[in-house]
């Protein structure tokens, strides 16, 4: 099938996911099959990150979520670590003009104290510069990890107690999603995960319970907006019950 007629049947079929969440992984593998250094894999990565958008811009998403740099990813080679930090900086300041063109509103979610003081003043740039655009919200989620950022939340949580804000035997499931960095977001109805790879791995733990899972055997930097919209289809073809039965 063709990328125009998956987009009709998705169109004719009606309910898109507003959230999609996207574990991008491979890159490493696909620079390998090409005996290229990895660093090679993940700037083929970001075209393919372009890609995406304008698919999702396309197929009318309200959210995307990208999984761009775990904390576990710290602990790659320094010059990985180095090669990924530069690329994120390249990325934020060359595409800044085209997403705001594009009406898009990027936010970076993740514990960036540990940024370069170049990619974090380039990430706060492009933040600012698109903040009033409302067609698609772009999360690029950087040192990021699902279990931090409930420690983090769960650390609020107890602040607010002792300072009494909060009633302990009070404290809910809003609670606590009001203090995680997706805080003003809808939970993802979607998460795809690219090369075959049929795990989590410490991405939206909280917020992916009820999240349809996709599982596509592209390389990250070989996925087009094309793959994209067949997840989108399959996703469409689920019965999702939320714990429930159907009537
Ligand atoms: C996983 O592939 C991918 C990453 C750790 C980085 C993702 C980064 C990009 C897609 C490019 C930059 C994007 C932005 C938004 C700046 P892997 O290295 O784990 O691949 P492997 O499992 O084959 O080794």
């Amino acid at each position: 099938m063709t990328t125009g007629e998956l987009l009709a049947q998705i169109r004719v079929h009606g309910a898109v996911p507003r959230h999609v969440a996207i574990i991008m992984d491979g890159n490493g593998r696909w620079a390998r099959e090409r005996l290229m250094p990895r660093p090679f894999g993940h700037r083929s990565g970001m075209k393919a990150v372009r890609e995406v958008i304008e698919g999702a811009i396309e197929v009318g998403l309200d959210v995307l979520s990208l999984f761009a740099f775990s904390r576990e990813n710290w602990m790659r080679p320094a010059k990985e670590v180095d090669a990924l930090m530069s690329l994120l900086e390249e990325y934020v300041a060359s595409q800044a003009d085209e997403l705001e063109e594009q009406g898009v509103q990027v936010r970076v979610l993740g514990d960036l104290s540990r940024l370069t003081p170049a990619a974090a003043s380039a990430v706060d740039r492009v933040v600012r510069q698109t903040a009033s655009n409302g067609r698609l919200r772009l999360n690029l989620f950087i040192s990021y990890g699902g279990r931090d950022e409930l420690v983090r939340a769960a650390r609020a949580l107890a602040t607010d107690a002792i300072a009494g804000h909060v009633v302990p035997d009070e404290i809910d499931e809003n609670a606590l999603s009001a203090r995680l960095y997706t805080a003003d977001c809808p939970d993802p109805d979607l998460l795809i995960r690219t090369s075959g790879e049929m795990r989590i791995s410490n991405f939206l733990l909280w917020q992916a319970a009820y999240a349809e899972l996709f599982i596509s055997p592209v390389l990250w930097p070989d996925f087009t907006r094309h793959e994209l919209f067949d997840a989108i289809r399959d996703y469409q073809s689920r019965h999702r019950r939320f714990g429930r039965v159907t009537a």
